[in-house]
C-alpha cells in the first residue's frame, strides 16, 4: 500500500499533531506524516515531530511582508517533500486562496465547534455564551472560506452544568483526538469525494461510533 504523504502545519501544542503521529504508527494506516511545519519556533507540536522522527521546519511568518509569500514558502516546502495532503492542526493563520487551491480537496483543518456555528476564535466561550447543551469538533476540507468547506468528521459532546471555557476546550480536544486520525485516513483512503460542498463517503463507515457523525453516501 502507498501511504498518502502528509505535511502537517502546526502553530502551538500539537495534541492534533500528536494523534495523527500516533495513528500513522500503524503501518496500516494510510497516511504518514512526513513533515511538520511551525509557523513559531519553539513549540511543543515541534518536539513531538522530532520525538517520532518526522522532519520539522519552522517558517516565521513575521519575516514576510504579505500572506502570500508565506504561503509561497509553505507551499514550496511542502511540494519539496512531495505531500499529497496538507492537515493544519492548531495552525492560527490564515492561508490564501492559491495555497488551497494547490491542493484541492486535499487540506484538512480541525476546529473547536459544531461547523458552520462558531467559526474563527473563541469558539467555547461563544457556544457558552449562546447557552448550548451541545459542543464538538469539525474536521472539514479547507476551501478559501474561513473555517468552511466540506466536512469530513464532527463529534459532539455535552455541555455541562458549570462548564468554563477550559473546562469544555478539555472535553472536546478528546474528540479532536478521535476524529482526526479518523478524517486523514478516509482521505487518505480516497474514500472521499465531493459532490455540491459535501462530503460523499464511498460506503459507510464499518463500526461508526454514536459519538462521531460521519457523513455517509447521500
Ligand atoms: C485545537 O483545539 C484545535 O481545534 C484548535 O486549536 C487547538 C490546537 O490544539 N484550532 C483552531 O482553533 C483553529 N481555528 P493542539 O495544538 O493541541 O492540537
Amino acid at each position: 500500500m502507498k501511504r498518502a504523504r502528509t505535511a502537517v502545519l502546526v502553530s502551538g501544542s500539537g495534541s492534533n499533531l500528536q494523534a495523527l503521529l500516533d495513528a500513522a504508527r500503524d503501518p496500516g494506516f494510510p497516511a504518514e506524516v512526513v513533515l511538520v511545519i511551525s509557523n513559531v519556533a519553539g513549540v511543543r507540536a515541534l518536539e513531538r515531530a522530532r520525538s517520532a522522527g518526522v522532519e520539522t521546519r519552522v517558517v516565521d511568518h513575521r519575516r514576510f511582508d504579505d500572506r502570500e509569500s508565506f504561503d509561497t514558502e509553505l507551499a514550496g516546502l511542502v511540494r519539496g517533500r512531495d505531500c499529497s495532503i496538507v492537515c493544519l492542526a492548531g495552525f492560527m493563520r490564515i492561508l490564501t486562496a492559491g495555497f488551497v487551491a494547490a491542493w484541492p480537496d486535499r487540506i484538512l483543518n480541525i476546529h473547536p465547534s459544531l461547523l458552520p456555528l462558531f467559526p474563527g476564535l473563541h469558539t467555547h466561550q461563544r457556544a457558552l455564551d449562546a447557552g448550548m447543551t451541545i459542543a464538538g469538533c469539525t474536521v472539514h476540507l479547507v476551501s478559501a472560506d474561513l473555517d468552511a468547506g466540506p466536512i469530513v468528521a464532527q463529534a459532539a459532546v455535552p455541555v455541562l452544568p458549570g462548564d468554563t471555557a477550559e473546562r469544555l476546550a478539555a472535553r472536546i480536544l478528546v474528540q479532536e483526538h478521535r476524529i482526526y486520525p479518523l478524517a486523514l485516513a478516509l482521505l487518505a483512503a480516497g474514500r472521499v469525494r465531493v459532490e455540491n460542498g459535501r462530503v460523499l463517503l464511498d460506503a459507510p463507515l464499518p463500526d461508526p461510533n454514536q459519538a462521531v457523525a460521519v457523513p455517509d453516501r447521500a
